[in-house]
């Protein structure tokens, strides 16, 4: 039976907010490294690459709302959870619901395009370039930086439009998931008990990314 008010309940992992902190603090230092401070820039994408890599492992390894499978729905999921956009009852999905996983997916494929594109990218003098930059043509290094100019702008976009989604939930759906984002805990009618992954598996993907980011900052040369 619901509780009176309701019962706040485990949402995110410990592994999911880290990612997440950590990915908002590294993304805002590679941009504003980008222009003079390309060395820094490099390192902290790598740590970006890292990131990522860990966060799709998790998608699979992790547990309860951590999982793809959890969060990822067809179309008409997406089309029935649109239907329920005017309503202002609080949000009961426990993570994240079919249309902000849209966006999800959106975000971690531009992060995957941000730093693929940077590992080959050459700068406009041919000193400065990716650690894959030498395995390409000084024209298609260039082109390769331009995409990753691009793929930044489109990041910036599906950054403005998952801030606004996070607003139009904390307004018109008086649910507050910066908190969970923060603390893990959301306030749920019904608590929906997710299951949690073993530490191990956390130290294993956390080591295995952190290896792979270290192998491609070293332009995957043995
Ligand atoms: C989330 C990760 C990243 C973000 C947000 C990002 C963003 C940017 C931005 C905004 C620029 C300036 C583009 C311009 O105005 O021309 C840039 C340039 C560059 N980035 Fe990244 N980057 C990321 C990851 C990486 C990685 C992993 C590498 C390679 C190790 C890399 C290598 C470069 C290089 C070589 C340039 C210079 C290209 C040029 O001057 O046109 N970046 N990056
Ligand atoms: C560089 C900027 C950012 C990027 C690239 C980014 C990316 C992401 C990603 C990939 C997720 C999915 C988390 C997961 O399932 O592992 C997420 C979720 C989330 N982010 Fe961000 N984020 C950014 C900035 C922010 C900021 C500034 C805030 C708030 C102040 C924020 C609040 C949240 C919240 C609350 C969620 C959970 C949404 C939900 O409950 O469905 N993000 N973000």
């Amino acid at each position: 039976m619901a509780a009176p008010g309701g019962v706040r309940a485990r949402l995110w992992d410990g592994p999911v907010r880290l990612f997440h902190w950590l990915l908002v603090g590294l993304v805002a230092f590679c941009w504003w490294s980008s222009g003079d401070h390309l060395n820094w820039h490099r390192w902290a994408g790598y740590a970006v690459i890292g990131l990522v890599l860990f966060r799709i492992y998790w998608g699979f390894a992790g547990g309860g709302a951590a999982r793809f499978s959890s969060f990822v729905k067809g179309p008409r999921a997406t089309l029935a959870y649109l239907a329920t956009l005017g309503s202002r009852a609080r949000s009961e999905t426990p993570g994240h619901n079919p249309l902000g996983a849209l966006s999800i997916l959106a975000l971690l494929a531009t992060l995957v395009a941000q730093v693929v594109t940077g590992l080959f990218a050459i700068d406009i003098d041919a000193f400065e370039g990716g650690p894959l930059s030498d395995r390409v043509s000084f024209e298609l290094g260039r082109q390769i930086a331009e995409w990753h100019e691009l793929s930044f702008r489109v990041l910036q976009a599906l950054v403005v439009l998952h801030l606004l989604a996070i607003v139009f939930y904390a307004v018109w759906k008086r649910t507050d998931l910066i908190g969970a984002m923060v603390t893990g805990k959301r306030r749920f009618a019904v608590d929906p008990a997710l299951d949690r992954a073993p530490m191990w598996r956390f130290v294993l993907g956390a080591a295995l990314a952190a290896a792979i980011a270290w192998i491609a900052s070293k332009g995957f040369r043995f």
